[in-house]
């Protein structure tokens, strides 16, 4: 992204509206996954996939956020394969552009809770929005130490950190397994509302049926392919 723009670019880049496509993924461990798979993210759009436990939606979700690369297809961002570019290319995107978010958290334990957003801020150059802490509740418990939040509250928390990065893309892999009916509401709410303040798009795995609804498109996961649902 150090390339200077020319207005050409910057006008095309305005009307895009597509922010991730896979394009015929395939991908096998020790049994097949998944068989030439298409999906398309917009801008300001959320899908949902899901489907049944081992089904490959983990696999899956890690080879659209650029953690694996596939035993065959593309993925393209900015108008390029993922896994064609430079590695170190590819570690900038993962860092500036997508914001990933894993069920089991990875936070700096023997920090506080304001260290663990600090470092994403530095990172991004964004500052910590207080309000978002607040709409996630975990305003009051910003100095205490990771290792002193609940699972929920340390759930939340990386959730927060990623969002302070801005990315352009929010890949989840179950958010909200730890919380309660009320509290992974308002973590859905909280990512609704970024991806659509701030031009973004999501790819949520869940296993909670209402929550995936609530997106703009659901998939499952199933017979190696994906059942569009909605
Ligand atoms: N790195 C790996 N090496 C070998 N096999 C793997 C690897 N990652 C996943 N698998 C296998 O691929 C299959 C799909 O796993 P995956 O984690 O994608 O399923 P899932 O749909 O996310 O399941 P769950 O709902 O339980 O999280 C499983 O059989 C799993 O054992
Ligand atoms: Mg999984």
């Amino acid at each position: 992204m150090s390339e200077t723009k020319n207005d050409e670019s910057l006008i095309t880049d305005d009307i895009k509206t597509t922010l991730l496509e896979a394009k015929k993924l395939s991908h096998e461990f020790d049994y097949k996954l998944f068989e030439d798979i298409n999906l398309k993210l917009e801008k300001k759009e959320s899908i949902a996939i899901i489907g049944m436990s081992g089904s490959g939606k983990s696999t899956l979700l890690n080879i659209l956020s650029s953690l694996l690369e596939p035993k065959s297809g593309e993925i393209i961002f900015d108008n390029q394969d993922i896994y064609k570019i430079k590695k170190k290319k590819l570690l900038n995107i993962r860092r500036e552009d997508f914001g990933i978010i894993f069920q089991a958290h990875y936070l700096f334990r023997g920090f506080s809770a304001n260290d663990n957003l600090e470092i994403a801020t530095f990172l991004s150059g964004n500052s910590i929005d207080e309000s978002l802490l607040k709409k996630l509740n975990i305003d009051f418990v910003i100095n205490q130490g990771v290792g002193e939040l609940s699972g929920g509250q340390q759930q939340r928390l990386s959730i927060a950190r990623v969002l302070t990065k801005k990315p352009k893309i929010i890949f989840a892999d179950e958010p909200t397994g730890n919380l309660d009916k009320d509290t992974a509401q308002i973590v859905l709410d909280t990512l609704h509302e970024y991806i659509k303040e701030n031009n973004a798009g999501m790819i949520l795995v869940t296993h909670e049926n209402d929550l995936a609804m609530q997106c703009d498109k659901v998939y499952k996961l199933e017979n190696l392919q994906l059942e569009e649902l909605k």
